[in-house]
């Protein structure tokens, strides 16, 4: 096996950052497929916390090459920033990155447009990250986006902006804003861009398979996660992007013959951020619990996360969405503070997420037998070997996995690259 996808099997947050980071110590080439910086994936290196928004998370492995795809929204700000913050910490000294010349371009509009929908009242409140994620993806998909290959070529670029300004113009103004597209001003901007973005361009696609065909391991770096998926979450309370592995094929310009294996990461719990139906929801103090023992606020925004128990009916469905090969469990020096936990095995009248949705569900839980205990939590952190960890989380794990019908690859006790016990390898 020479490929594999990482992608988050719930509604982000799983803890991507920290599992593509170990993962990277053997891979090559680590690309993202989709999203932009809405993205928050957290690594931590010898007791420093990185986080990467835009950057595949292999950019601690010096010469690991890191691939934006096509799939991909870029803010060059954002981009810019990122960059110059992880080469404080002695990283992307090696000339890494690539970006795909199809990514397309967040302008300051976007996020303006982003912020104002958000805000307005009449609005359908999605809880955005107020990147200028959704408008972005919204103007590809209304053939009006601007690549990275059109910075590259100026009066391409003047042309596709004086599309925008007569699209958007007026839907600033509908909002009561003064805003408007100011071309010159992002004319000027982008040329300074391309000074350093220009050297980094390629076709995604073609890099991949330079890389596969010359025996070289590759990591597809998952964002967001099945739930929040365009098509496959739950709608319309979903990012713009096909978050699931399908989305590997797409961000990058690849087939699905070149995805060896797929691995779906979840927390050995769940939260959510942002609006939108969440069954397995804790109010009150349970939840409040879960948030303070996971440090549960969100990566990008710092907003706190909903929490609530393991919601198996919809990890098994982003399972099937994803073909999942593998199964990663995150977090479960987490849970293990907890002194009882319990899971949810079904939700109420059969209902089945696939078909019915998650809107009307209401979660059937069962108690787990066995958990909790004096030196229990320290347990579970020391571990590095599955035998290691107490006999109730060893079969909390074993629960999850028949459930969901896919074998646990990787378990996470701790957010240091250390606190990981693998049990099958990446390629
Ligand atoms: P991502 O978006 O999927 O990469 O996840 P985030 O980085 O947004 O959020 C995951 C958080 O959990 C980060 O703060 C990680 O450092 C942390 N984390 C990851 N794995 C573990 C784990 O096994 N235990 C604990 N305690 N923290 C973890
Ligand atoms: P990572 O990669 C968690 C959520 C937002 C909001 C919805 C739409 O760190 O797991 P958007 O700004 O994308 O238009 O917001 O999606 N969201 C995430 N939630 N983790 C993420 O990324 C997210 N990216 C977007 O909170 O509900
Ligand atoms: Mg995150």
């Amino acid at each position: 096996m020479s490929t594999l996808a990482v992608v988050g099997a719930q509604w982000g947050d799983e803890g991507k950052g920290k599992v593509v980071d170990v993962l990277a110590a053997e891979a090559d080439l680590v690309a993202r497929f989709a999203g932009g910086n809405n993205a928050g994936h957290t690594l931590v290196v010898d007791g420093v916390k990185i986080v990467t928004h835009l950057v595949p998370s292999g950019c601690t492995y010096p010469g690991t090459r890191c691939l934006l795809g096509a799939g991909m929204v870029i803010d060059p700000e954002v981009f810019a920033e990122e960059i110059a913050q992880l080469r404080t910490h002695g990283l992307l000294e090696q000339d890494e990155l690539r970006v795909s010349l199809d990514a397309h371009v967040i302008f300051e509009f976007h996020r303006e447009l982003d912020a104002l929908r958000e805000d307005a009242s009449t609005a359908q409140k999605i809880g955005t990250t107020r990147r200028g994620i959704g408008p972005a993806y919204e103007a590809k998909v209304a053939r009006r986006g601007i690549r990275i290959r059109d910075l590259l070529n100026p009066a391409r670029l003047r042309e596709r902006l004086e599309h925008n300004k007569r699209a958007l113009d007026p839907e600033f103004a509908r909002f009561g804003s003064d805003r408007s597209v100011n071309i010159d001003a992002l004319c000027e901007a982008a040329a300074k861009w391309v000074d350093w973005i220009g050297p980094m361009t390629c076709d995604a696609g073609a890099e991949v398979l330079d890389f596969v065909g010359a025996g070289k391991r590759v990591l597809f770096e998952g964002a967001q996660g099945a739930l929040l998926d365009v098509d496959h979450g739950t709608y319309p309370y979903v990012t713009s992007s096909s978050t699931i592995a399908g989305g590997v094929c797409t961000g990058l310009g690849i087939g699905p013959t070149l995805i060896d294996g797929v691995w779906g990461i979840t927390k050995a719990y769940t939260t959510r951020v942002g609006a939108g139906p969440f069954p397995t929801k804790l109010d009150g103090e349970q939840g409040d619990r879960i948030r303070a023992a996971g440090g549960e606020y969100g990566a990008t925004t710092g907003r706190p996360r909903d929490c609530g128990w393991l919601d198996l009916p919809a990890l098994r469905l982003a399972a099937r969405r994803n073909g999942l090969t593998g199964l990663v469990v995150t977090k479960l020096d987490v849970l293990a503070q907890l002194p009882a936990i319990e899971i949810c095995t079904r939700y109420q009248d059969d209902l089945d997420p696939g078909r019915d949705g998650f809107d009307d569900a209401v979660p059937v839980y069962e108690p787990v037998a066995g958990w909790g205990g004096a030196g229990w939590a320290e347990q579970v952190s020391a571990a590095r070997s599955l035998e290691q960890l107490p006999k109730a989380v060893r079969a909390y794990l074993d629960l999850v996995s028949d459930y969901v019908e896919v074998p646990i690859t990787l378990v996470s006790i701790g957010p240091d690259r250390e606190q990981t016990i693998r049990l099958t390898p990446a390629f």
